[in-house]
């Protein structure tokens, strides 16, 4: 189960494949595109290089498409769409990270070829990335030609026409030994971007075969073309050698481009593919789920823990945008789908990721400080919507259900963003015993989103209370509500973790605490504030009731039920609905209430989880990705187990089968930690408790047989088997855990719990 196959060409499904099948190393991505295809929508992004120029918002940029190759027989382009496909497969190989293709085409001539070949984009040598061709004539011989090119051509917003934009000026184009080469400068920020790529031939004696070469701009596209001599039934290989070096890592991009392809060229693709596998098979040593006895389940995780590893970067100044680097799907932007969702994959099996996405919010924090100061508060406000510098780049304006232009409020109102970021600090502090890193930085993030709560909460003298109106809590139908309850339990949290580590700092690293107190400003007075507010804030949850209302007035709304489903099994909208006044009903886009259960259930009882489950759940359109998973885990938390199964089935499948349709725009990021979480926390049963001790409570599906995975909890690598009559934790040395909330201490070597009865 480590294949993603397509075994038909169906040209309306290219673009959803292209994000199936996109490679990309955390620096570098290419969509999958089929390089035979006239019907392709090429996506070339490298992480971190954004541009706003005339578009709505600063977006991730569409580089050149550096994957250009034609052949022509007897004049005659290869083509998907015009030669007659005799045979066709491609998978994505996610065990070893390439794509792969074998397909066999007769051109209008009857002359047959088939053509396989093995792409990857280099985990080794983050700007590189290679395709090896090997082609054999099956029914003739003769003349050839090969043209490599770059397009220079491409463009954002191919799926938005309303928003089609090119980011980016040709500077410079030409060829280069061997090769060719662009250089181009996005236009605001200036980011340059070089790209080379040269190819070498040889045929099955390892005899160069591509002759007279001719250099040729097309348009603004360098392009070379070689004759080649091929023999019916003789295999000839052709390797492509590819470089992208910007600005963001070289000083001289052009010149470092030029020395890499020299280097690679030398050294052969085969040793750097050999290097690449070898990473990314070590990778999944230590994120692999195994599920025995569903293998859509085990395609399906392992489809999305590749993706989310292909987006994770060793650069701590860029982060994992909505839709990974797979698309332009929310324009490259970094979300609370980053924190919530996708973060504890790589808390608990790659934290060095980890890390660097904590850095990337550090590294943001002086733009969150002018989003404060800009908003009328204090400290630092993380924007709804991030990019590169950290400042607000939410679009103002986008469509609604029927596709009239509406105002977008999120990023004005959808704070809570602040409290997630800090709910990760924390984890990550927990998980990782990492006091390093909270003494350098995460303390720090935490005292500026404490201050800015302390700025943002409104003081209601009647009630002697604070509030926070006029927000957008995780359910985005309802816009400027008051007290939405997520937002407001989070706030206080936030306010009294931020006050917990201000003391933590003091008392374990008194120099440091000296030096950022007085770079913030901060006093004990300040901070004992935060205490004052914390206790004061209103949550809008009645003493003796265990429902909680999602903020002030939504008991009030309009009832609609859900009554149908279609055959995804997500809901449709009832027919009673007007959708353009969706904040006046109940019905909700995602968990809200019950995310706040899940970001913080050692705060909650099983009875509350139970009966705000039952009755959100009802009420939810599931109009987000990250909305199944989560259902899934609660449903599992007490005891909905049926459903759990199906919830977790549309999480993991959401690209593979695309059943929120959108998939061309790129991979479902957040829903593919929610599919992690789902089995660790879900199937799993894993939780963090209050006291930072691991509870393991696991339920498998009637077919599954067993589900294994591994984990890194303070340093220590755990692997954690279940099968429904056994638990079995194997760990190298000593540590106490909880199995279904009774204490053990762990041995070194395999542990196994009873789990019937
Ligand atoms: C969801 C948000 C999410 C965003 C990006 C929206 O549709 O409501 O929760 O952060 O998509 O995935």
């Amino acid at each position: 189960m480590w294949f993603v196959e397509r075994r038909k060409y169906v040209q309306e499904e290219n673009y959803v494949y292209e994000t199936l099948y996109t490679l990309a190393n955390g620096r570098l991505s290419l969509r999958g595109v089929d390089e035979f295809s006239n019907y392709k929508m090429p996506g070339t992004y490298v992480a971190g290089i954004y541009d706003k120029h005339d578009a709505q918002v600063t977006e991730l940029v569409n580089l050149p498409d550096p994957l250009g190759i034609s052949i022509y027989v007897d004049g005659e382009p290869l083509l998907l769409d015009k030669s007659t496909i005799k045979s066709y497969m491609r998978a994505l190989d996610m065990k070893n990270g390439t794509l792969n293709s074998s397909i066999v085409l007769e051109l209008t001539n009857g002359k047959l070829i088939q053509l396989d070949s093995q792409r990857f984009v280099s985990r080794s040598n983050l700007n590189r990335f290679g395709i090896i061709y090997k082609i054999t004539p099956l029914n003739f011989s003769g003349k050839i030609f090969i043209e490599n090119y770059i397009d220079n051509t491409t463009y954002n917003g191919k799926l938005d026409p309303a928003n089609k934009i090119q980011h980016y000026a040709v500077l410079k184009t030409g060829e280069m030994m061997p090769g060719l080469f662009s250089l181009v400068k996005t236009y605001d920020k200036g980011h340059l971007i070089a790209i080379r790529t040269a190819l070498k031939g040889y045929d099955s004696k390892g005899e160069n075969i591509l002759r007279y070469r001719k250099y040729r701009l097309i348009g603004n596209n360098p392009s070379e073309i070689y004759t080649v001599f091929i023999r019916e039934g003789e295999t000839f290989t052709l390797e492509k050698y590819g470089a992208i070096v910007t600005s963001r890592h070289s000083s001289e991009p052009l010149k470092d481009a030029d020395a890499n392809v020299g280097i690679y060229f030398a050294e052969g693709v085969e040793e750097e593919l050999k290097r690449h596998t070898e990473i990314v098979n070590k990778t999944w040593e230590l994120m692999d789920i195994q599920i025995d006895g569903d293998e859509t389940a085990q395609l399906g995780i392992r489809f999305n823990l590749f993706h989310l590893y292909q987006c994770a970067s060793d650069d701590p100044t860029v982060s994992i945008g909505a839709r990974g680097l797979h698309g332009e799907g929310y324009k490259g932007h970094v979300f609370w789908d980053t924190e919530i969702f996708m973060f504890p994959f790589f808390l608990y099996t790659l934290p060095k990721y980890a890390k660097n996405l904590l850095l990337y919010r550090y590294n943001t924090l002086p733009g969150a400080r002018k989003n404060a100061h800009q908003n009328g508060f204090k400290g630092a406000q993380f924007p709804w919507e991030s990019a590169d510098d950290g400042t607000e780049v939410t679009p103002k304006w986008g469509e609604d259900y029927l596709g009239n232009p509406v105002r977008i409020w999120t990023g004005d109102e959808e704070y809570h963003i602040n409290a997630d970021i800090a709910v990760s600090l924390v984890h990550y502090h927990i998980v990782t015993s990492d006091d390093d890193f909270m003494r350098d930085y995460g303390v720090e993030m935490l005292l500026e989103i404490g201050r800015f709560w302390a700025s943002r909460v409104e003081y209601n003298e009647r009630n002697d209370r604070y509030e926070i109106n006029r927000v957008i809590g995780p359910d985005e139908f309802h816009e400027h509500v008051n007290n939405n309850v997520y937002t407001n339990y989070l706030a206080k949290w936030n306010l009294l973790k931020s006050r917990e580590y201000y003391y933590w700092l003091r008392e374990k690293y008194p120099d440091k605490f000296e030096v950022l107190k007085y770079y913030l400003g901060l006093t004990d007075e300040e901070v004992e504030s935060w205490k004052a507010i914390a206790e004061k804030i209103y949550i809008p949850k009645k003493e003796d009731e265990l429902l909680i209302e999602q903020f002030e007035g939504y008991f009030q709304l309009e009832e609609h039920e859900i009554t149908e489903w279609d055959e995804n099994g997500l809901p449709k909208w009832p027919k009673t609905v007007d959708l353009t006044r969706l904040g006046e009903t109940k019905l909700i886009k995602q968990p809200d209430v019950v995310m706040l259960m899940l970001v913080l259930p050692e705060e909650f009882t099983k009875e509350e989880m139970r009966v705000n489950y039952e009755y959100y759940e009802k009420r939810t359109m599931h109009k987000s990705s990250l909305s199944p998973s989560m259902y899934s885990i609660m449903g599992l938390k007490i005891g909905d187990t049926h459903n759990a199964y199906r919830y977790f089935l549309q999480t993991v499948l959401v690209d593979l089968e695309d059943n929120q349709g959108n998939t061309n725009n790129g991979f479902h990021a957040a829903s593919a930690g929610g599919a992690w979480q789902c089995v660790v926390n879900g199937f799993g049963g894993m939780c963090l408790e209050k006291n930072g001790e691991l509870n393991f409570e696991p339920w498998l599906p009637e077919h599954w047989k067993s589900l294994s995975f591994r984990i890194n909890f303070k340093g220590v690598p755990l692997k954690v088997t279940v099968t429904k009559e056994k638990l079995c934790i194997e760990t190298r040395v000593e540590m106490p855990v909880k199995v279904r909330g009774n204490r053990f201490d762990l041995r070194p070597g395999k542990n196994y719990f009873e789990l019937v009865g």
